[in-house]
């Protein structure tokens, strides 16, 4: 149970918040480069800051207020060229840097216009793996973190993205909370199959450790053992607010205080038979969440954790839950935010925030499927493994994949459709 004053704290995200300004210290996912390709420019909401996030001619991204400097038109009705965007008011052009470049009228008429003061606020954008990171801190921006799986080859790559309408700390508390796979993942979705009775096998242990990149929870559950992966490797709630299981990544990205953007990307490995394989572009789509009369969708995975995330409420009410130690490792990780707070406070960087190059080029993380996407499997041992059999039939995870982006999977994974 936490006060209202300390539940605040977690949550509210705006500029000048504990938290908001903790976030803004890491790099965070905010879109896929593949949805700039038709319309350049996206609107973007982060951290209750309204932008817009945009591709020049040039291939250069920026990330800038989504009001003019000029007098305050909406960026997201300009459109974009070689070194910037222009404003579909009166022509300015401003580029990713924030500097405006042109200002038509003035331009014309005065012979040297200056245009100090006219800057734009704008954050730096990197692309990585498909996704693009936004740094909304104090500069000069830490290095971003590339982890080990953004370099992995042969892969089948995609981003999934879904508007969840709760604030973001209800969402990353579940990436520390192994025992609702059980119940709401293996439970609830044998019940929605017709099954009559909790058939999912038991947890029976748990353990949570801390390290430089968040915390690792491991299990050991009915018919497992301690030799088992789940206990001896384990997973991963990426901090500060990222989740990641071996084959993918998850990130909770706060909105404003209460809405979240889910930023996902998948990898699978094609069967070693259809090495080499390169993907050209990381196709990025949206899943929907509720059905035609309002009822969240429940068939997917995600969608089945949107459900207990946006069931908490807009911003859940921490001083009526009861935390046991399912929950230990709940607990662990609020106060470590906590604690960062208190560093802040202090004058000190938060941990985790990579400042060598080299070091952010390719960081580990633990991953219970490393050999499987780094040195692949044929064909037919997918189909003798459950698990991955059913990853080749559907995509489990998020629903409302499009066709083409299923028949790019399939074509790259060899199968039939
Ligand atoms: S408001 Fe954008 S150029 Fe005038
Ligand atoms: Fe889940």
């Amino acid at each position: 149970m936490l006060t209202a004053a300390r539940n605040e704290m977690l949550t509210r995200v705006g500029p000048g918040t504990p938290m908001g300004e903790l976030l803004r210290r890491y790099w965070q996912p905010i879109a896929g480069a593949s949805e700039l390709d038709g319309n350049p420019i996206k609107t973007v909401r982060l951290m209750g800051e309204d932008l817009v996030l945009y591709r020049d001619r040039g291939g250069r991204y920026g990330l800038i207020d989504r009001h003019c400097p000029h007098r305050r038109a909406d960026m997201a009705y300009g459109w974009v060229e070689e070194t910037g965007i222009r404003c579909s008011y009166h022509g300015w052009l401003v580029d990713q840097t924030g500097r405006c470049l042109e200002q038509p009228y003035e331009d014309t008429t005065s012979p040297k216009p200056s245009k100090a003061g006219c800057e734009t606020k704008a954050y730096p954008v990197k692309e990585c793996a498909g996704l693009l990171f936004a740094y909304l801190g104090p500069l000069p921006a830490p290095e971003l973190p590339v982890w080990e799986p953004f370099t992995w080859r042969n892969g089948f790559r995609e981003i999934v993205l879904a508007d969840v309408p709760c604030n973001w700390f209800q969402c990353q508390e579940n990436s520390i909370d192994p025992v609702h796979f059980e119940w709401m993942h293996d439970n609830w979705g044998a019940r929605m199959r017709g099954a009559d009775g909790n058939v999912a096998p038991k947890h029976l242990k748990l353990k949570f450790e801390a390290f430089d990149h968040g915390f690792i929870y491991k299990r050991v559950r009915e018919g497992q053992s301690e030799e088992d992966r789940y206990w001896t490797v384990g997973r991963v709630a990426l901090w500060p607010n990222g989740f990641y299981l071996g084959s993918h990544f998850e990130w909770r990205v706060p909105v404003d205080d209460e809405n979240t953007l889910s930023v996902a990307w998948f990898f699978m490995r094609v069967p070693k038979d259809r090495e080499p394989y390169v993907q050209e572009r990381v196709p990025t789509w949206i899943s929907p969440l509720q059905d035609e009369t309002g009822r969240f969708i429940t068939s997917h995975v995600i969608n089945q954790d949107i459900v207990a995330w946006a069931g908490q409420g807009r911003i859940a009410d921490r001083t009526k839950e009861h935390l046991r130690s399912s929950d230990i490792g709940i607990t662990m990780m609020r106060g470590r935010f906590f604690e960062e707070f208190e560093a802040m406070a202090a004058g000190k960087e938060p941990g985790g925030i990579i400042r060598s190059a080299n070091e952010a080029q390719c960081i580990a993380l633990p991953n219970m499927a490393r050999e499987l996407n780094t040195e692949g499997v044929t064909l037919a041992e997918f189909d003798k493994d459950p698990i991955l059999r059913q990853r080749l039939k559907e995509f489990r995870h998020h629903y409302g994949q499009p066709a083409e982006v299923r028949r790019e999977f399939v074509e790259a994974m060899g199968i039939s459709g």
